[in-house]
């Protein structure tokens, strides 16, 4: 179905629709109403309209049992490098049609662990990948391709082609980053691109920078909400999986409370799917714990970061 078979959609809107990105109905579908509007210019009552058509034109709304677990046998899984962290996850890495966060203190292994994902998406299935390309959004300038050569070469795939398949945008302030990821759906159908996996790093960095103090706090919460949730749609809509990194400060004398309290608070807890607390150990040891799992037992276990990547 085309989006000008939908109800209200004259040339006009649609024009308007498309320059914005909604290129298909499940697009408009999945947004809320005031994204709509934002995006697009149209009128809130338009933008209601257009999208119950696009909703009820695929049948959206309650979906049986049976139907979810259909839907969730389509999940596909990206190998962390690591059988433990793996485990860790539930049993095979990290997941498609959701968010996982890692977050913790500078040095704990978070660029690690999505620059070894950029690479073992790559992989066939049968080796924990999804034969996929990775986008980076890279906010702090951490995206380093001669780490990925050294990665790639360790799983035996061609460093070279290991990196054209890795899509990377330098993200320069909050606003930007949150572009980027709208932009992603365009890069997926436009050119064709096969993206399986979106890492963002760091997904809270320039937001922490950018507002400063409590006044502006809850701008700030609620733009990050909306980014996640721009995310998550994208993660669902394309059956990829998202990887955000989240950088903690472990230091009590400048952190009150719980360290494992990320930044993002209560936002980012309800958005991530999976939570993952990095820590040091001794050397190249770092232990990771789940929190906050819908499904899984919390638990720690502990990998290592290598020469050669992420490792038991
Ligand atoms: N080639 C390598 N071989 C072994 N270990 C490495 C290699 N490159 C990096 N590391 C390890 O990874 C650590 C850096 O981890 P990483 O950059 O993922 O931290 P981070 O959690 O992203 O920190 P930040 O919050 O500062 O971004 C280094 O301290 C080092 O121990
Ligand atoms: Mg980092």
């Amino acid at each position: 179905m085309n989006i000008r078979d939908l109800p209200g959609v004259g040339d006009k809107i649609a024009e308007k629709l498309e320059e914005a990105g909604y290129t298909d109905v499940m697009a408009i579908a999945v947004t809320p109403v005031y994204k709509l509007v934002e995006d697009t210019g149209v009128g809130e009552a338009t933008a209601k309209k257009i999208i119950q058509a696009a909703r009820s034109s695929l049948k959206m709304g309650f979906m049986s049992g049976t139907e979810l677990l259909e839907r969730r046998k389509e999940i596909g899984y990206i190998t962390t490098g690591s059988k433990e962290l793996d485990r860790l996850l539930g049993g095979r890495g990290v997941e498609t049609q959701a968010i996982t966060e890692a977050f913790g203190e500078f040095g704990s292994g978070k660029t690690q662990l999505g620059l070894q994902l950029s690479v073992n998406v790559q992989l066939p299935e049968e080796e924990g990948g999804l034969e996929g390309y990775a986008v980076w959004i890279d906010t702090e300038n951490t995206f380093r391709p001669r780490r990925i050569a050294m990665m790639a070469k360790a799983v035996g795939l061609d460093p070279e082609e290991a990196l054209s398949r890795i899509r990377v945008a330098r993200a320069f302030s909050s606003d930007h980053q949150i572009l980027l990821a709208e932009k992603i759906p365009e890069l997926i159908e436009r050119e064709g691109i096969p993206v399986k996996l979106v890492v963002v790093d760091s997904l809270t960095g320039l937001f922490r920078a950018e507002y400063i103090g409590r006044g502006t706090l809850a701008d700030r919460q609620q733009k990050l909400n909306a980014h996640l949730h721009t995310l998550q749609r994208i993660a669902d809509r394309f059956n990829l999986a998202v990887f955000v990194t989240n950088q903690v400060m472990a230091r009590p004398d400048i952190f009150f409370g719980d360290p494992t309290k990320a930044v993002g608070g209560h936002v980012l807890a309800h958005a991530a799917t999976y939570r993952v607390y990095l820590r040091k150990g001794r050397e190249d040891k770092r232990i990771a714990r789940l929190v906050d799992s819908p499904c899984l037992p919390e638990g720690e276990v502990v990998f290592r970061i290598t020469d050669d990547g992420i490792r038991d």
